[in-house]
Order: structure tokens, then sequence, then C-alpha cells
């Protein structure tokens, strides 16, 4: 018999499931999509069916096999990645939800966030996990589950119930119901994890009112987490990585040395930057999150995380129909007129890092009679590249003070990724208002090949880190080119609209 040496990544991402097969250079061999629907119960509420979660990764991974020509005997091993803190409860008997998955958008549970923050728990919850007390975590969807879903807590505390974020719930069913784990990237997510010891935190878990018998097992990114059930699939395949979908993709642009940093443009935008075996306390408020754990060791980040940057394109599409294809922006942003300064600040679930604040919406400024299509398709764009500069500024100060001032990395370049990495005029101006060079890879689909990478790093197709990073190749660098005082001019502008979007301004 051959022996197999493909890998399978699933990408579950927040508004699309996708299967990609890789050889194992790493080449891409075939991939598989399907959208699935969001439903938007409540203002600020977001929510997934889990069964068109689990549908949607079931039906692309047979897809994407079928596509490269292959069998599930032909792949070596699984890499899960997926979009993080969105929360599911289960039954550990049926396997099936109590609820719909509560997604890392939905700002259903605020006034709980504002009540721990007033009653002074912040610095306890940010000394431990490095995570700010908001409703895009998932600790306190958790809670909010147990307390609306009719008799969860008490079935929670009989043990009857799971918790997981999407990879452990795919684990979960992938296996046929024998494992509950999770990686130490999505257990960082959770607001209830101690990423300097490791592990659950109890303090956390009775301040947040979680039974510590929900909890999946916290392994690392690489090592066997199961084998999935042959039914599924046509044959039993390990599932050997799994890292949320920012960490996979610091992977996968192989982001391995401290000060490296990259930013991913999906439905939000998430900057992370390598921060080396020691996590940082961000002065400017930032995250602290585990990178990746590999044989025990943990790997630190800063994180930067913002709402809404390809979402703000499909508002443009969905909500205002202004477009038809996502594509269609940045031909009109470079249309668009000069001389009017339109600002798009995309608070449609609030606005996250490094502004926190949850109650802020979305709001638009500098219309005039003559705006267009093209004005709001360029203050979109626009949008996301100023959202980055906050983040990227934030983090400058932050590795600055940690690097004794050294500052490296951050002020040398910005590698990129996701769908809206595609948009040349996007990259331009992101490297023009940031003032830095912006490196695209030719390999754009690193949230995957991270996946891919855990898996085969464990499967032992692949190199150690090191070798794997001298394999990442640059398509095209963004040269900033405007103007300074063009540069200042509109980042005042943006500031100036995002204090006047401020719920507290
Ligand atoms: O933290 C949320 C993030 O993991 C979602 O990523 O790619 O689905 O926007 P994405």
């Amino acid at each position: 018999m051959a022996v197999a040496r493909h890998l399978l990544a699933i990408d579950q991402g927040t508004t699309s499931s996708r299967a990609l097969v890789f050889d194992s250079g790493l080449g891409l061999v075939a991939s598989a999509q399907r959208e699935f629907a969001q439903h938007f119960p409540a203002s600020g509420w977001v929510e997934h069916e889990p069964e068109d979660i689990w549908e949607s990764v079931l039906a692309t991974c047979r897809e994407a096999i079928a596509k490269a020509g292959l069998t599930a005997a032909d792949i070596a091993a699984i890499g899960i990645t997926n979009q993080r803190e969105t929360t599911l409860v289960w039954d550990r008997t049926t396997g099936r939800a109590i609820h719909r998955a509560i997604v890392w958008q939905d700002r259903r549970t605020a006034p709980a966030c504002a009540a721990l923050v007033a009653a002074g728990h912040e610095s306890l919850v940010a000394s431990r996990t490095g995570l700010r007390i908001d409703p895009y975590f998932s600790a306190t969807k958790i809670a909010w589950l147990l307390d609306n879903v009719p008799g969860a807590r008490r079935r929670a505390e009989a043990g009857e119930l799971a918790f997981g974020t999407v990879d452990s719930f795919l684990l979960w069913r992938l296996t046929g119901g024998t494992v509950h784990a999770t990686d130490a990237t999505n257990a960082s997510r959770s607001l209830i994890f101690d990423i300097h010891r490791g592990i659950w935190d109890e303090d956390l878990l009775s301040l947040f009112d979680i039974p510590a018998s929900l909890l999946p097992e916290v392994k690392d990114c690489a090592g066997l987490f199961g084998e999935t059930d042959p039914a599924l699939l046509g044959a039993a395949i390990p599932v050997r990585g799994i890292a949320g979908d920012q960490q996979a993709a610091t992977i996968g642009q192989a982001c391995f040395a401290p000060g490296m940093v990259k930013s991913t443009y999906g439905t939000g935008c998430f900057a992370l930057l390598n921060t080396g075996e020691k996590p940082v306390a961000s002065q400017h408020r930032l995250l602290s999150t585990v990178a990746y754990q590999l044989e025990g060791r943990r790997t630190y980040a800063l994180e930067g995380s913002i709402f809404i940057a390809g979402a703000a394109v499909q508002w443009l599409r969905d909500g205002l129909g202004l477009i038809k294809e996502a594509s269609e922006t940045g031909p009109l942003a470079r249309a668009a007129d000069p001389a009017q300064e339109v600002y798009l600040v995309p608070a449609f679930v609030g606005l996250g890092a490094p502004h926190w604040d949850a109650q802020a919406r979305g709001a638009i400024f500098g219309l005039t009679r003559n705006s267009g299509p093209r004005e709001f398709a360029r203050a979109a764009l626009e949008s996301v590249c100023y959202q980055t500069l906050d983040l990227i500024e934030a983090m400058h100060a932050d590795w600055g003070q940690a690097a004794g001032g050294a500052g490296q990395g951050t002020r040398s370049v910005l590698r990129v990724d996701g769908g809206m990495a595609a948009s040349d005029w996007t990259m331009q101006r992101l490297a023009d208002l940031l003032d830095l060079p912006v490196d695209r890879p030719s390999l754009r689909e690193t949230t995957a090949l991270g996946a891919a990478y855990l898996a085969g790093l464990d499967a032992g197709l692949l190199p150690e880190p090191d070798r794997f990073a001298d394999l990442w190749r640059l398509e095209r660098r963004f040269t900033p080119g405007m103007a300074e005082s063009e540069r200042s001019r509109k980042i005042a502008g943006w500031r100036d609209a995002v204090r006047r979007t401020l719920s507290t301004g």
C-alpha cells in the first residue's frame, strides 16, 4: 500500500468553511469552500447553527479530497484551524449542541462584562489570561448559555455537557465523540486559561461561574489529538494539528522570530507580533496571547484584534447593495474623488483594540451631495488600513518598551494575508498610511498552511520551524509612497471620526 503523504487542512472561519489538500512539499493540490448562514437575532448578537458548521466542514473535506483525486487513505494527517472564541456547549451523549454557537463578534454579554469590570476584576483577569474582560472572549458566553438554556447549568454540573470552541467541537464530531480536547492557542482566548502556567485557572472558573467538568483537555498545537471515525471520510485519519486561525496564520507566515508581525484580513483583522518565550503585558490595550505551543513550550504574541475588516466590504455588497463582488471595491476606491474626505468607522459590533468599546456602533462622516459608491468603497477599504495603523502603533510602543527600546520588527515590515490582501489598492494604501513596507507572500493561504504545517510536522513529513521559515516566498512588496502632509491630514481625520464614534465620546 502506498504511504499517505498528503495533508488536509480544515479552516473553519466565520463566514465559510474550507478544506485544503496539500502535498508533502506544502503545494496546494485542491480546495473546497462553503459559506453558511449568519444569524443576527438581536442588535449586536451573532450566532451560527452548529450543524451548518459541521455539515459544511464534512462536505468540504470530502469534496477537497475527491477534487485532489485522492481517497482518505492518502491523507497522512489533518490540521484544524478555526474562528476563535466562538462558543459551543453540547450534550456529551448525543453530541448535539444545546444552543446555536455564540460567535466571537456577539456582544450580548456586554452588561455582564461591564459589571465584572466595575467590580474591579480587570487586573486579575488580565494578569492571568493576557486578555481584557470583553464579550469577545468565550467565558461570559459560556455563562450566558448555562444561565439561559433551561436546565443547562444543572446538566453542566452533573457532567452531562461539554464546552468547546469550534476546533474542539469539530474534533469531538470527527472522532465520533471520543475526544474532548483543544490546543493552547484556542484555550488562550477563553478568558479562563492561565497563559503563564498553561492550565485552566480555578479562580477564573469561579469568577465566571463555569464548572470545570465542561472543559476540554488542553494540548500542544502539534500532536496526536485522535483519529477520525472511518465512517465519515472513508478511513481513519489522525488529527495532528490544531491552532486558532490567527495563530495558524502566524505560523503559516513563518513569524517565528521575536519582533515579526503578520496581519490577516478575514471577516475581521488580526495583527500578531511574536514576542518570544515571555508574554508582554500591553500598556496600550492590546492582548497577550499564546502564538503556539510546541513540545510543551509556549511562544507568545501581542495581538491587536479588529472586528470588522472584510465584513465592511460584505456590508457594501449585502447591506447597501453597492457592489456585486468584493473585487469591485479596489477599482471603485481608485476612482473616488480625492477632494472628498469620507470616513467610515465600522463599529458594527463595537470597536476592538485599542478602543474596546462594546457599545459603539458604526458611523460615517464627511458625506456631501457628491458622495457615492466610489467614496463609500474607498472609506470602507481605508477604514481597514486606519484600524491596522492603530494596532501597529500600539504594538510598536509595547514592543519598543519590552525590547528595551529596540522595537525591532514592528517598524521594519508587515506580512499580510487573507482575502483583502488580494486587493492591490488596499495593500498600497495600507503601506502608505502605515509608512511601512507591506509584504504579501506567494502562498496566501497562510491560515490553512499553518494548520497543514502543524499536522505535517507531527506526522514527521515536514521540517522544524526554522527550516520551514526558509520556504516563505515574497510575491509582492508594497512600498510606502504617500506625502507626509497628506498622510498626517488623513490620519487626523480618522482619529477625529473615531473620537466622535466612541460611546464615551
Ligand atoms: O478571533 C476571531 C477570529 O479568529 C476570526 O477570524 O478569519 O473568521 O475573521 P476570521
